[in-house]
């Protein structure tokens, strides 16, 4: 009897991680993060996304579609106008042009946002 239900509980470990192990690698949306609980700042947070990633494209004379990313006054109003956060969640479309910034990446600025856009 006891070793039917461990060889039972032996065959269903394997099981078990191979999930556990298949859902990890697949999670790469943002909703399936667990939830930030810290303030979002720009200055502590935000700001080093930004020119790590889009400044060298959005700034200057020459910025892409005509779009300032440099600072806490341009940044922000892109956010609120929109555009910056759907083409950094836009899978077809990302921006940067590269391919989509991680989730955890994404997420910080979603907080941002929803915690109204906090500088400092
Ligand atoms: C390699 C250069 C490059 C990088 C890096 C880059 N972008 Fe862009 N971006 C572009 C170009 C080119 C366009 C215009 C064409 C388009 O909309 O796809 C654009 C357009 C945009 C637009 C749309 C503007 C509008 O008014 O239609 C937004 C928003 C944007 N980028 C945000 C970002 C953000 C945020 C980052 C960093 C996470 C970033 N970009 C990184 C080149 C870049």
């Amino acid at each position: 009897m006891y070793r039917k239900l461990t060889i039972l509980c032996l065959a269903i470990i394997p099981v078990v991680l191979y999930n556990c192990t298949t859902n990890t690698l697949d999670e790469g949306d943002v909703e399936d993060l667990p939830p930030i609980v810290e303030t979002v700042t720009y200055d502590d947070d935000v700001a080093a996304i930004i020119t790590t990633n889009c400044v060298t494209c959005h700034s200057g004379p020459n910025a892409n579609a005509g779009l300032q990313l440099t600072g806490y006054a341009n940044v922000r109003a892109a956010a609120e106008q929109g555009n910056l956060v759907n083409r950094i969640n836009n899978s077809a479309n990302p921006m940067p042009p590269t391919g989509q910034l991680p989730p955890e990446t994404r997420q910080i600025i979603d907080q941002w946002i929803i915690d109204g856009y906090l500088e400092n």
